[in-house]
């Protein structure tokens, strides 16, 4: 007789695809594996690492930004965790062989259609925003970015005299990732602001419909409001506070999750979760590679720490272990362990690293 599988909620045991990437990639992803070492040992959760190419390093070795291993590996899996991709020694390369070109390949072969970019300003951290900190308290909000549509995805071209990025949408991706955000919305203050630009764009009419239609069909629950993105841009400077969920197209979230990002004072300090509709995701930092102090010891390791924290809780069902992790790097911030985009003379990335190990491990004893 078969034995039957055992329910996910009971797996300690997991295998996380590990793609470093370029940049600072390399050096927030090493930060992050002490980190899981420290979870192996001290919380019995087996987290296999299955270490592979994406982006740069990919082109360098194999020719192309997101190899047939690397996405047999993802395969495997029950989540991917993302260094970061890019640098100016690939600029040049041809569209195919940009690194960048892995990191959106990786997200529409995997279906991640809904990126979640949380952003939470910590009190220790008020300082370092260019925003006074009476607007800054209080602000948590969730950026919901649609992440396989839109112009990112759309038909390009180019000829001697022009150029072409096409932007769509269907109905049903802009359905999906509402339903995702109203789900969210829901476990928080149940607010969506959609942002679009509906006074010019035909894509953000549907957008607008379609996200009117499934909230007030599915989730009356939820209270909606709709924001042109410009307007937005600028109330996330004037009354961030205000935002509960955040819900937009590719292309505009992008933009105002980095705009959001100086909120908490440094890009080196957003995670993200990209997810489909059940519990795999791809997991990784906003910042990006980071040329300019890649390969000093200096990054910024928390948005990789974070990013962790909600690979624990979104996909290896370990909410504990999340929070145990959340709460060890606030204690750090609380305790001015911070690297040099925040402070002059700041920490090394492998002090912060051992400061929030040293903390985890501690933690666990009081679970
Ligand atoms: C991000 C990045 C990517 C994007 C780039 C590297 C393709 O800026 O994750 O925000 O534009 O989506
Ligand atoms: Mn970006």
């Amino acid at each position: 007789m078969k034995t039957p599988a055992v329910p996910k909620a009971l797996k300690k045991s997991y295998r996380v695809a590990a793609l470093p990437g370029d940049g600072v990639g390399v050096e927030v992803y090493a930060a992050a594996k002490e980190v899981l070492a420290v979870i192996r040992q001290q919380f019995s959760v087996e987290i296999h690492l299955d270490e592979q190419l994406i982006g740069g390093a990919a082109v360098d070795a194999t020719g192309d930004p997101l190899p047939p291993a690397t996405i047999a590996a993802c395969r495997k899996a029950d989540a991917i965790l993302l260094g970061a991709v890019g640098g100016p020694k690939w600029d040049s390369n041809a569209a195919a062989q940009r690194p960048e070109k892995g990191l959106l390949r990786i997200r529409s072969e995997f279906g991640l259609f809904c990126n979640l970019r949380p952003v939470v300003t910590h009190p220790a951290l008020h300082q370092f925003s260019p925003l006074k900190a009476e607007k800054l308290a209080g602000v948590d909000l969730l950026i919901v970015r649609e992440l396989t549509g839109g112009i990112y995805f759309g038909e390009r071209r180019r000829d001697a005299e022009s150029a072409h990025d096409v932007c769509s949408y269907s109905r049903a991706e802009i359905e999906r990732v509402t339903r995702k955000a109203c789900q969210l919305a829901l476990q928080r203050d149940g607010r969506i602001t959609q942002v679009d630009k509906a006074n010019v764009l035909e894509t953000s009419r549907l957008w607008r419909e379609v996200v009117a239609r499934v909230v007030a069909e599915e989730f009356p629950a939820i209270k909606l409001d709709n924001m042109l993105v410009d307007s937005a841009a600028m109330h996330l400077l004037t009354r961030p506070g205000d935002f509960d969920v955040l819900l937009t197209e590719n292309l505009f979230g992008d933009i105002l999750s980095d705009e959001a990002s100086m909120l908490c004072g440094s890009m080196g300090l957003l995670p993200s979760a990209s997810l489909r509709q059940d519990h795999f995701g791809l997991y990784e930092p906003v910042h990006g590679s980071a040329p300019d102090i890649a390969g000093k010891g200096i990054a910024n390791p928390y948005a990789m720490f974070l990013s962790v924290a909600l690979m624990l809780r979104y996909s290896l069902s370990c909410p504990e272990v999340a929070d145990a992790l959340e709460q060890s790097i606030f204690h750090c911030w609380e305790n001015g362990v911070l690297t040099r985009d925040l402070v002059k003379d700041g920490c090394t990335t492998a002090q912060v690293t051992a400061a929030v190990c040293e903390r985890l491990a501690a933690a666990h004893q009081h679970l």
